[in-house]
């Protein structure tokens, strides 16, 4: 698998500082070398950072009009593949950590009112959304979940707040009453939610009875395989012909990897669109975060890391 790391239009960025914001979290602010501004970004924008080897993706949380400062917060993830662990335990300040430009798969869409649902570290591109509709005079309402209360990034910071923000840490006051925050469907309303898995499959269950395109959500860990209710299919790569099946425990770009096909990929979780396939033939399943709608229904493109396939067959262009 080949990770993409491209110093051509990757910026270096200085570590400003690197600051504790709780007790799995930390927040690293990056600048640029002169005085030319950063490339702009809205809420809602992650940047690529190469970590060592890797290259892993990471919200911004700043103020998007700061053009000389980017900030992002990160969680120490112990059993991840490594991008926390070296932004945690090797990175120091002043040392130059290499970024992509900000791209957005997760922009705020205009509404007049928002409910914002953010599950321990998907707090992070919530947190300059909100700066984001209270300029455009929207009404919001912000469900801030986490383990522990220690453990929550920013809770002292929302807390200027007031009563729009609600924090629920698990230990003390349960799980996020979503049946409470989304009983009543609101058509001039948008959801958007991140966090973990299970928290944003809830969140799509708790708002089944909204209208149509409401729920905007951004996943931070790709959602497990149910070999219950998955099916097996093939992927015919059009370029050798070879033909290479897909078993329901395993994805396509696990199949092609391990067959030596090259295929370039970053967050392996379907929201940065390093891996978009063009497909020739059969119908995808989509299951990134990456493509519109519309891109959907053409079924032109996919995301071989996490989409699958509801034909017996995939023709890529590959
Ligand atoms: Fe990022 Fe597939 S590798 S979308």
């Amino acid at each position: 698998m080949t990770t993409v790391q491209d110093q051509a239009t990757d910026l270096p960025l200085t570590v400003v500082s690197k600051i504790r914001l709780s007790t799995d979290v930390v927040g690293i602010t990056l600048a640029g070398a002169g005085a030319e501004p950063l490339p702009q970004w809205e809420a809602g924008a992650h940047i690529d950072v190469q970590c060592g080897d890797l290259r892993r993706q990471y919200s911004l949380c700043g103020d998007p009009d700061d053009r000389q400062r980017y900030q992002i917060a990160v969680l120490r993830e112990p059993d991840g593949r490594g991008g926390s662990t070296y932004l945690h335990d090797t990175l120091e300040p002043s040392d130059i950590l290499w970024v992509s430009r900000p791209r957005n798969t997760f922009a705020l869409e205009p509404a007049s009112r928002y409910v914002f649902i953010a599950g321990g570290i998907g707090i992070t591109p919530i947190l300059p959304m909100l700066a984001g509709a209270e300029r455009r005079g929207a009404d919001w309402m912000l469900h801030y979940g986490g383990r522990t209360r220690a453990g929550m990034a920013f809770v002292a910071e929302l807390g200027r707040h007031g009563n729009r923000v609600r924090i629920h840490p698990q230990d003390e006051v349960g799980r996020i009453p979503l049946a409470d925050a989304l009983g009543k469907p609101d058509r001039d309303a948008k959801i958007y939610c991140c966090g973990p898995t299970p928290l944003l499959d809830a969140v799509a269950g708790a708002s089944e009875h909204w209208p149509d395109g409401s729920l905007h959500v951004e996943r931070f860990s790709r959602v497990a395989l149910d070999t219950d209710t998955e099916r097996g299919f093939d992927v015919r790569l059009a370029s050798s012909g070879g033909t290479y099946h897909v078993p329901r425990d395993r994805t396509i770009l696990e199949v092609l990897t391990d067959a030596g096909v090259d295929v370039v990929s970053s967050c392996e979780v379907g929201t940065c669109g390093t891996c978009e396939a063009t497909v020739l033939e059969g119908v995808p399943d989509h299951r990134d975060s990456v493509l519109t709608p519309q891109e959907r229904k053409e079924g032109q493109y996919m995301m071989l890391c996490v989409s699958r396939c509801l034909s017996d067959t995939l023709v890529l262009d590959l």
